[in-house]
């Protein structure tokens, strides 16, 4: 997002919504590569295979599979973003701006043994294991749009639980009004730490209802398999009807609170990111439009959604609420 405050500051005529980095041109090579090769089979007269259709989304070799897994009834139907993109075309600050530099850099993480620390207005505070939380409630395949602020869009299929089972857990007390999540602070492990692009650690809140409501969940892996290190591994937050930036990576803590705290991205643009960033096609970014997205893989830019197509089910948490002003 940075990297694009400047483009745009500079030239004053191109919209970062305009750009075509080099993965969406790659994207698209790809896409006319499969749109030849399917042309051929259909016009051999065949229907593709679903080993070949399966192999455009294909799995990495090394990951981690996760079994037991329930499919959801809020998963989108829409065509899934290739396994490939979805892991090497990353916002990940810490190991750097450039979309490519979390795949190349994440490995340095290490996300076992892994903590969290639930803290704050509740009545069961505790420090979770990784694996106990990977133990708290049956893990769901959720497959979502996700909207990222800069102008494209992916579906994944992420593999979480609902956050609420574990609020449930630790049991809020009146004054928890608002949670706050903090990414993991360790410049060795997380190189992207030492330049002062953003605030470290990382830090994101969501209103208590947000955080119950049944469509936000803990995500610890995509695909089937366990997060790739760039997804922000070992436990991350999905908040499919806010942009991207709300989905905090590599979570240490979560913390209940009475008053809201400002998020990285607040700090860092005040006028820019709001603490609500419900995707919003009618609330343009102050230096861009919002009102379409660019799929990744796809030629032709699509019109964005309001909640990002999840207004039925979440448009009433905000009735009352002026939207062009709690942006
Ligand atoms: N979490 C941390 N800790 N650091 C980040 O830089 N980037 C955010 C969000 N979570 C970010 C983060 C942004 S801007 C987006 S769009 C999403 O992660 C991208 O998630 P993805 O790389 O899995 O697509």
């Amino acid at each position: 997002m940075i990297i694009k405050k400047i483009l745009t500051k500079n030239s004053g005529l191109i919209q970062p919504s305009e750009i075509t980095d080099q993965k969406i041109y790659l994207s698209r090579r790809k896409f006319i590569g499969t749109a030849t090769r399917a042309s051929v089979v259909i016009a051999a007269g065949m229907v593709m295979p679903g080993w070949l259709r399966n192999s455009y989304a294909a799995t990495s070799l090394s990951a981690k599979k996760l079994s037991n897994i329930r499919k959801s009834s809020l998963s989108t139907q829409e065509p899934q973003t290739p396994y490939g993109d979805v892991t090497t075309y990353n916002n990940f600050y810490e190991f750097g701006t450039e979309k490519d530099q979390p795949a190349q850099k994440a490995h340095s993480l290490i996300t076992r043994p892994w903590t969290v620390v639930v803290e704050g207005e509740i009545r069961r505070p505790k420090t979770y294991d990784i694996d106990t939380l990977l133990k708290l409630a049956p893990l769901e395949e959720r497959i979502y749009r996700l909207r990222c602020v800069e102008g494209w869009s992916m579906v994944i299929p992420w593999i979480g639980f609902p956050l609420s089972a574990l609020i449930k857990q630790v049991e809020p007390t009146a004054n928890a009004k608002f949670i706050e999540f903090t990414t993991l602070h360790d410049s060795k492990q997380m190189p992207g730490q030492r330049s002062g692009v953003l605030e470290w650690p990382y830090v994101e809140g969501l209103r208590i209802d947000e955080a119950m409501h049944p469509l936000a969940i803990l995500a610890v892996g995509l695909y089937g398999e366990v997060l790739p290190n760039q997804s922000g591994a070992p436990i991350r937050l999905v908040v499919p009807w806010k942009y991207g930036f709300k989905s905090i990576k590599s979570i240490v803590k979560i913390r209940f609170i009475e008053k809201a705290t400002a998020s990285s991205w607040m700090k860092a643009g005040p006028h820019e990111y709001g603490y609500f960033a419900n995707v919003n096609p009618a609330v343009d970014h102050p230096r861009w439009s919002q009102a379409k997205e660019r799929r990744i893989g796809e030629f032709l830019k699509r019109d964005t959604l309001p909640f990002n197509g999840y207004a039925d089910q979440v448009a009433q948490m905000y009735a009352g609420l002026d939207l062009n002003k709690f942006f």
